[in-house]
């Protein structure tokens, strides 16, 4: 079994981070563990209509993000499975990233990021924030330089996706590449570049 953290902060993208952890939950060589922040259970709503238990449901291990004693805060937690745990950060909000790269981490969702990156293990920051300033910029190097894999929710057109869907799975696919999760999400390869017309188009678009 390999432990896998999911955090969700409160930024925009919780289609994303439901998708991820339905993908997650479905493979049985994973033990899912999920941290909600409080930014999140405010953009879940704004977005999806739902509670934080929808995110927290798919994992066998649901923290609550001010319970900073719990095992994802210390360093001896992330070791001991069968291959090296990980986290994924998704959607990673400017805040989150600002307290990771400060290291004034504070609450649950921070610390444990701030422990896997402390004990070398791979970190992957889904960011979202659009335009950046120079400061998310110097947070996103800063982060980059320590280890963390800095990864903006950028879906891919090119595979011509027929739904969002279909995008967002797209997406995870690559996620899951960066964490060295084994998924049978697709990949790019010319070969599959679907007929001209399949893909999701803009209202009006005569192309
Ligand atoms: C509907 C909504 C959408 C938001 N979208 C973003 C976003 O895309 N990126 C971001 O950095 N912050 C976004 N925020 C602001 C964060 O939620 C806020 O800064 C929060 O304090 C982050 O806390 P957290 O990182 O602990 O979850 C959004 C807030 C709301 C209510």
């Amino acid at each position: 079994m390999r432990k896998i953290l999911v955090g969700v902060s409160g930024a925009s993208g919780m289609p994303l981070a439901l998708r991820l952890l339905g993908h997650l939950s479905a493979m049985p060589d994973v033990e899912l563990s999920c941290i909600v922040s409080d930014g999140a259970a405010a953009v879940l709503n704004a977005e999806c209509g739902l509670a934080p238990d929808a995110l927290a449901r798919h994992a066998r291990h649901a923290y609550q993000a001010d319970d900073l004693g719990a095992g994802p805060a210390s360093g001896s937690w992330w070791h001991g499975g069968g291959a090296p745990a990980a986290m994924l950060v998704v959607p990673c909000s400017m805040g989150t990233l600002g307290a990771l790269a400060s290291g004034a981490t504070r609450n649950l969702l921070q610390r444990a990021a701030d422990a896997a990156l402390k004990e070398s293990l791979r970190l992957v920051l889904v960011t979202r924030e659009s335009p950046l300033s120079a400061i998310h910029l110097r947070n996103m190097l800063s982060l980059r330089e320590a280890g963390a894999v800095i990864m903006p929710f950028s879906p891919g057109f090119y595979l011509r996706p027929p739904s969002l869907d279909a995008m967002l799975d797209q997406f995870c696919g690559r996620i899951l590449d960066q964490a060295g999760i084994a998924h049978d999400l697709g990949r790019w390869a010319p070969e599959m570049a679907p007929p001209a017309g399949s893909s999701i188009t803009s209202q009006g678009d005569q192309s």
